[in-house]
């Protein structure tokens, strides 16, 4: 194969040798599915086996689709039991923990664990219907979890384990669930991280949950509750290694994932069964071209929807071997994801920016230690690549001739929308290319009339698809004004900024939203600002995402003392420490100022935009409309100061 120095207005043109093998390699898709839309999602369902055929592909009320309509699946059945007879034997699972000790599943191995545990939750009492709160890291408990919640028809609540205990007891209690999976701890950089105790710190402000189930795994000292917490090796032993799959609706819940918006509380987003599945099934096949001898590993953290999506559902259901990490990337060194590589004989590889900027930084001598041959294709989430980091990726990780899909999606969209597909699509370094054949992308102004290309604007969708956000959990009202307000019900919007190119292809500009992600994780400014008012020091707080180079953004803090409380370093630490006591250390603000005035409108609006400006040291623009625009150069003065500490 030619291997090409790609410069950043350069195309990359599908390899042939790629394309001859792909999934997904007939130009013609695109149009096919433009032509008949409901035919053609119906028949990408066939991807996915279904117990009993649905009447309708789409029932569309905007806001709110149904699809496959009375279609019967289980989705732990298609990630399990429709795969025994081909591959029973083949790894499911590869795990690797941080001190270098492996598990496997194989795809047997992992429907019995599933079956077992799934029996034993029934055990505890879990219905159909019933919430499970899941707080475990990367472990392969935690998709065992998921799996055998899915399997009984209780949809699980997974929250990232680097949460806190605080925002662990809001995620329990907005959806009150009775049960939560947790774990004794695990490996960070050398550590144990006592998992147990911060969860149990947790469950002292969620009194809904009745049974906790713990996963023994580092072997650390733990308490457990007489009556409500029992070992998951205890519950499984006992358990029959056999378990009918719940035939579940197509359009059952699957699972909730909490995730950030724009006022002070997560929101929990609903994902049910039959269209997530040939969602997530279908673009794993597509985008990431799987194939039987495929060592896949997406490092995302089982945590988010990344994790969901395609660490579990998608590559699981299309009977791929997934690897897990449980550790950190740096150690004990900083080859260490190539040293995994390397090992396992990774052929697929799907991160973020943040990392891929990070390991630019860190030099190409540390993945140029390792045989990175094995690796096809890779791919990039999470938030916008810049052209360097792209073509630093494609170029040191992807040998200058893989494909490199750089897919834009959302916890709300359940799977990628806007990506290449690697048989088809000519890349450009930074763009997120096309829409998914079926799905309907366009930038819209304020007024929902389409911008000319070239032109920012708004990036919206304006047709469903099959694994979309049905509502948000016991908040329609907050559905309906968050994402189908703006334009009317037919068009969602994203909350993301974006530009089409004279070619068409769309370039994500990040959020305009009060949403921010820092190193690929999604908080909500409101978030942040609400954690900073609650300390009695505080009378007022603005919280926004400042440019970094590697991490995209991070968090600047605006925070306005009350009477009497002294601006001091100390005061600034210790902030700083209540927001990751609050949140979690990826909350952990880059700085702090103190300022008597924040910018506001003559009807005291916080200007964010003006303080963003400030953040990012660039011109503030406009400031005749404030009240106070006198504090602007004060505030100028002080972040100065303070980036250069
Ligand atoms: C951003 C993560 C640019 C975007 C799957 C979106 C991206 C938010 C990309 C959703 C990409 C995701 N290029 N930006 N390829 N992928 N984003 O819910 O701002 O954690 O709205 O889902 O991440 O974040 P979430």
């Amino acid at each position: 194969m030619v291997k090409m120095n790609l410069k950043e207005h350069d195309m990359f043109e599908p390899p042939e040798d790629f394309v001859k093998q792909a999934n997904m390699n007939d130009p013609d898709i695109y149009q096919r599915a433009e032509e008949d839309f409901e035919g053609f999602w119906e028949k990408l369902a066939e991807n996915v086996d279904w117990y009993n055929r649905w009447d309708n592909v789409l029932e569309w009320n905007p806001p709110y689709s149904k699809w496959f309509v009375g279609g019967r699946l289980n989705a732990s059945y298609n990630c399990l039991d429709r795969h025994i007879e081909k591959r029973s034997d083949k790894i499911a699972i590869l795990w690797e923990g941080e001190t270098g000790d492996v598990q496997t599943y194989t795809y047997l191995e992992l429907l019995d664990a599933t079956s077992r545990f799934a029996n034993a939750l029934k055990g505890l009492g879990v219905k159909k219907g019933d919430i499970v709160s899941i707080y475990l890291p990367m472990i392969p408990e935690a998709v065992i979890a998921m799996l055998a919640c899915a399997r009984i028809g209780a949809p699980h609540s997974v929250v990232f384990s680097a949460f806190s205990a605080d925002a662990l007891a809001q995620r329990i209690n907005d959806p009150a669930s009775k049960y939560l999976i947790t774990c004794d701890g695990y490996y960070r950089r050398g550590n144990v991280i006592e998992h147990k105790g911060k969860t149990d710190e947790g469950l002292d402000k969620a009194e809904s949950i009745e049974k906790v189930v713990v996963v023994k795994h580092a072997g650390n000292d733990v308490t457990m509750q007489d009556g409500r917490d029992v070992w998951w090796h205890d519950i499984v032993e006992s358990a029959n290694i056999s378990c009918e799959p719940e035939v579940m609706d197509s359009e059952d819940m699957l699972f909730l994932m909490y995730t950030s918006g724009t006022t002070g509380k997560p929101k929990g987003v609903v994902h049910t069964t039959g269209g997530y599945m040939v969602g997530t099934t279908v673009t794993a096949n597509w985008v990431f071209d799987l194939k039987e001898d495929d060592i896949y590993w997406c490092t995302a953290d089982v945590g988010w929807i990344t994790g969901h999506s395609y660490i579990v559902y998608g590559p699981l259901s299309n009977g791929a071997t997934v690897l897990m990490y449980e550790g950190a990337p740096d150690y004990p060194d900083k080859d260490k994801i190539w040293e995994i590589v390397e090992k396992h004989s990774v052929t697929i590889f799907y991160t973020a920016p943040t990392a891929v900027r990070m390991f630019m930084k860190w030099g190409s001598q540390w993945p140029g230690m390792h045989d990175l041959s094995t690796i096809r294709l890779i791919g990039s989430v999470g938030e916008p690549i810049n052209p360097k980091a792209w073509l630093w990726y494609h170029e040191t990780i992807g040998n200058g001739r893989c494909p490199l899909v750089d897919t834009w999606w959302q916890t709300e969209t359940g799977m990628a929308l806007l990506t290449p597909l690697p048989g088809i699509t000519s890349l450009k370094p930074g763009s997120v290319t096309r829409p998914f054949p079926g799905v309907k992308v366009a930038v819209l102004d304020n007024a929902g009339n389409e911008v000319p290309r070239g032109e920012g604007g708004f990036l919206a969708l304006l047709a469903p698809w099959p694994s979309m956000i049905r509502t948000v959990y016991k908040n329609e009202q907050r559905y309906l004004d968050t994402y189908w307000s703006k334009w009317g019900t037919g068009k969602y919007l994203s909350g993301d900024g974006a530009r089409q190119d004279e070619d068409g292809y769309f370039w994500i500009l990040g959020r305009v939203d009060d949403v921010i992600k820092v190193a690929g994780h999604r908080l909500g400014t409101m978030e942040l600002e609400s954690a900073l008012v609650s300390h009695p020091s505080v009378a007022e707080a603005a919280v926004v995402g400042m440019s970094d180079e590697i991490k995209g953004e991070v968090i600047f803090c605006y925070v306005t003392p009350k009477l009497g409380a002294i601006e001091s370093e100390e005061l600034k630490d210790e902030l700083s420490k209540y927001i990751v006591k609050m949140i979690g250390p990826i909350a952990r603000p880059e700085g702090i100022i103190f300022a008597d005035e924040l910018p506001k409108t003559r009807s005291g609006k916080i200007m964010r935009r003006i303080l963003k400006a400030i953040a990012d040291g660039k011109e503030v623009g406009d400031i005749t409309t404030l009240q106070n625009p006198e504090v602007v150069e004060i505030l100028e003065k002080k972040v100065k100061e303070e980036v250069a500490h």
